[in-house]
């Protein structure tokens, strides 16, 4: 069996100070590093002297992490990952900003990433790089002399052709893609995207479905969506820190149905024109004021970029617009919360809600849908209501799916989901609940490294396309 490493920007890997792995992904790879003795490089979150490479083994799984220089985090990771490729790939062309300084951090990040890792790659060795930071690096370490098996997975939406043109160098940043062997892209509709540009822009040609050929060079693309560790997420669903939460939520009601939101505080997740269609509902059905609360958690994220300080002020201030336009003496419409909270409790409020409300204007997935069904009590599920927009929404299709930049069918899909009988939400629910299950997390990441370790290897490593 190959050894695998995995390499990301953030590396969630087990740590004596946080001793089980945070989130579907870090489960997912944690279990493979464990079983393929493998490891997972990435940066250490740490701005400081770049030095060398930190390696910890802890619970039978290596993590090797790097400190980056301040001007490299504001240009790399603040600068060309979360200020213009987030915003473009999310396609918010407007929130996108272009700098040669940033490209620059880019590709600088990407090299060291490179140099440091590539003396560490061993022959046999299956090689997974993750994410929008780090799309060159396929490319940078077969200058090294990779010449393993390379796959690369995006977690974000591909854009469309002509979004992407706006994108100065473009075309270098989609030829890097082509040192991979294989390209995971969550769903078909981002396949496609990615197909449109290949054929359009690189006059390339797509055989079999997953076969794409530029110039002389032949790699495979697949969608395979990722899914969540949704036994441990059941399991956790049951926990005495769940049914303690959900009691506790219940309670605080007063009778009324909660309806709940998940998110970081990301300007893609759709939160203000959530509220605005929360706001609608309000306005324009005052006899269901006796019947709802809504409860938005929303932990800060990427502080250090404008756009994320702008849509938290944004929401700061609609939050209080909404509770001082319709608050009563013994009743607060929105709640809203700026903390994480730890996975059991978040179990127990997602299985506390009635309706689960996830309206990104884009997301690559949006595993919080996916949570939410899984945390439902069979007997007696919630409504999950959710965008069209969200990659996740290919598969869970009992959802009521809206349009979220409509206020208006956000307000009636509200309504919907307050009237619906229990026959349908158990028949809209059970599709879900099994998708969820089927193609959990450790699904994807076999699927995924199966199709790589069938890919055939390059015999060298000029790659020009
Ligand atoms: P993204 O990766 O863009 O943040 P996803 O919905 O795919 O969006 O994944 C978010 C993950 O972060 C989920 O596993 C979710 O449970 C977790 N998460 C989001 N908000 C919170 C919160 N307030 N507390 C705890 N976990 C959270
Ligand atoms: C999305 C991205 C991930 C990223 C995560 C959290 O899921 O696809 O690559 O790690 O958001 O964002 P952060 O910037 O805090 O790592």
């Amino acid at each position: 069996m190959s050894r695998l490493i995995v390499i990301s920007n953030r590396v969630s890997a087990p740590t004596p100070q946080q001793p089980s792995a945070q989130g579907g992904l870090a489960v997912a790879l944690t279990a493979a590093l464990r079983e393929a003795d493998g490891i997972w490089f990435g940066w250490s979150g740490e701005t400081g002297e770049t030095g060398e490479l930190k390696f910890e083994t802890f619970d039978g799984v290596t993590s090797a992490t790097i400190d980056l220089p301040e001007q490299d985090v504001e240009e790399y990771y603040d600068g060309y990952a979360n200020r213009t490729l987030w915003p473009l790939f999310h396609y918010r062309l407007g929130l996108t900003e272009f700098e040669r300084d940033f490209q620059g951090g880019y590709e600088r990040v990407n090299r060291l990433f490179a140099e440091v890792i590539s003396p560490h790659i061993e022959p046999d060795d299956l090689i997974w790089v993750h994410d929008y930071h780090m799309i060159p690096l396929g490319w940078l370490l077969r200058q090294q002399g990779i010449t393993n098996r390379l796959g690369f997975f995006l977690h974000i939406p591909w854009p469309p052709t002509d979004l992407l043109h706006a994108l100065p160098e473009h075309r270098r940043l989609v030829e890097a893609l082509f040192a991979y062997d294989l390209v995971g892209f969550h769903t078909r509709e981002w396949l496609e995207t990615f197909h449109d540009y290949v054929v359009r822009e690189m006059g390339g040609t797509i055989e079999d479905d997953d076969r794409v050929t530029v110039g002389g060079r032949t790699i495979r693309a697949i969608a395979c969506p990722i899914g969540i560790d949704a036994r441990e997420f059941i399991a956790s669903a049951q926990s005495n820190e769940a049914v303690t939460t959900q009691n506790r939520v219940v309670e605080s009601l007063s009778g009324r149905r909660l309806i709940v939101g998940v998110d970081r505080l990301d300007y893609s997740k759709g939160l203000e024109e959530r509220f605005n269609g929360y706001l609608r509902f309000l306005d324009t059905r005052p006899d269901a004021h006796a019947q709802v609360t809504m409860l938005q958690i929303a932990p800060p994220s990427r502080a250090s970029v404008q756009s994320y300080q702008d849509i938290r002020a944004t929401l700061d201030a609609l939050s209080g617009r909404i509770n001082g336009a319709h608050a009563e003496i013994d009743w607060v419409p929105l709640r809203y919360v700026n903390r994480g909270l730890p996975r059991g409790v978040l179990a127990g409020v997602y299985r506390a809600a009635k309706i689960g409300l996830v309206t990104p204007l884009r997301d690559g997935m949006n595993l919080v849908a996916k949570e939410f069904v899984a945390a439902q009590d069979p007997e007696d599920p919630g409504v999950l209501i959710l965008s069209r927009f969200a990659g996740a929404a290919a598969q869970l299709t009992g959802a009521l799916l809206i349009n979220p930049y409509s206020p208006d069918e956000m307000a009636d899909a509200i309504e919907h989901a307050l009237n619906m009988p229990r026959d349908e939400r158990i028949a809209r629910w059970r599709p879900m609940f099994d998708n969820v299950v089927d193609e959990d997390v450790i699904w994807w990441r076999k699927r995924f490294t199966e199709v790589l370790a069938s890919t055939e290897r390059v015999a060298e490593v000029a790659l020009e396309v």
